[in-house]
């Protein structure tokens, strides 16, 4: 691989692998495309804009004279696609733009690729595509596709359209289905990032339902070095799952937030649960660890302890992203829950 495609390189999980790939692999050229909607933020990717082999470009996923365009004139031989509407809350409120930018967005993707012929094509995608597990069990890579979210639905739509493509076109391609992802450079609308900062700011912490929906933590570092393994590793054809082992009621996660922030329970407010709510996601990660010999590099104890000291550590990034378009939406989500 010589020059590297990522879309959507300016949100949470995207900006985390760019600043990746420019520290640890330093002879790789990345081509960073993000339209940088509400939740793409150029400070996310502080002090790597002017790097010589990082070309930052703002543009929409969905743009095919773009597209082409950005993988002709840099000779791009690979893709992971990141872009895309991610917060399950707003596919409920308007779902119609995770159609454009999760469906239609990747199929541009995929035309482009194929054109190119590039050598491998890495669909960022999530365990939610599998749906909700019960008590028991765990999401495998054979488990059928049974999303029940707007977003969700989408992200399935993605991960069926990119297999056509590797079925009908040869496309060389890996999908990776990840669970929760938590750290540095999370938009405050997600549930750590959102709880912080609300306890930060003595704000109440508004837990849906009973708080007893599991959620499988993964430290957004360990995803990223997951996804350079399958990228660079793994047999074209292979989707992937990748997850902590760190099943945890919410309740749990929010308590301990508030713990490590020396802060009162009492700011803990249940609220009316989200729609649809999915029950508990559990990732059964053990093919990517024997096959490609991945593992995590943190506990999750580690993980949310580092977690919460960056968002401490970089109050003027919370500040700044709060101050904007997201208030007006928490505002609107809460009013009258
Ligand atoms: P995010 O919402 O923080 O970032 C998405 C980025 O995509 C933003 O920078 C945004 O500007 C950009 N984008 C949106 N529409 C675009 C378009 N049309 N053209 C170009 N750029 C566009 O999301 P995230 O949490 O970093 O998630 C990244 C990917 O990982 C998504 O595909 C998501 O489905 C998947 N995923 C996320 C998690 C998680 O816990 N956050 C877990 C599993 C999978
Ligand atoms: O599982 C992977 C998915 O994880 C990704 O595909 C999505 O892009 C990502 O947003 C995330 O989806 P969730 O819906 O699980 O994440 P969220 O942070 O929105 O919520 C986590 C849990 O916390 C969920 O059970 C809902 C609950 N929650 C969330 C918020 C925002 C609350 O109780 N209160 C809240 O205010």
């Amino acid at each position: 691989m010589n020059t590297l495609l990522v879309t959507g390189g300016a949100g949470f999980i995207g900006a985390n692998f760019v600043r990746m790939v420019l520290d640890e692999h330093k002879d790789i050229k990345v081509v960073n495309l993000d339209v940088l909607t509400y939740a793409g933020n150029l400070e996310n990717l502080d002090g790597y804009l002017d790097r010589d082999n990082h070309v930052f470009v703002k543009g929409d996923i969905c743009d095919e004279v773009l597209v082409k365009k950005l993988l002709e004139d840099h000779d791009v031989d690979c893709i992971v696609n990141f872009a895309a509407e991610s917060h399950v809350d707003r596919s409920i409120t308007g779902p119609k733009i995770f159609i454009d930018t999760n469906v239609t967005g990747t199929l541009t993707l995929l035309q482009a690729a194929r054109d190119k012929q590039v050598t491998r094509f890495l669909q960022v995608s999530t365990d939610e595509v599998y749906g909700s597990l019960g008590k028991e069990g765990m999401f495998t890579e054979t488990t059928n596709l049974s999303p029940n979210s707007p977003y969700s639905a989408s992200k399935a739509s993605a991960d069926h359209l990119v297999a056509a493509f590797g079925h009908t076109f040869g496309l060389p391609y890996n999908i990776t289905r990840c669970s929760n992802n938590y750290g540095a450079y999370q938009f405050p609308e997600k549930l750590i990032p959102l709880m912080i900062n609300n306890a930060l700011h003595d704000k109440a912490l508004p837990v849906y339902g009973d708080g007893m929906n599991v959620r499988d933590w993964l430290f957004v570092y360990d995803h990223c070095t997951a996804i350079w393994k399958v990228l660079t590793e793994a047999k074209a054809g292979q989707v992937y799952n990748i997850g902590g082992c760190n099943e945890k009621p919410n309740l749990e996660v929010v308590k301990l937030i508030l713990a490590h922030l020396n802060k009162p329970e009492s700011l803990i407010q249940y609220v009316k649960d989200r729609p649809g709510h999915d029950q508990r996601y559990a990732i059964d990660a053990s093919k990517l660890m024997t096959e490609l010999h991945w593992a995590p590099s943190v506990t999750f104890e580690q993980g949310i302890a580092r977690t919460i000291d960056w968002y401490l550590a970089h109050s003027d990034w919370l500040n700044h992203i709060v101050s904007g378009d997201y208030q007006n939406y928490y505002d609107s989500m809460y009013q009258g829950r």
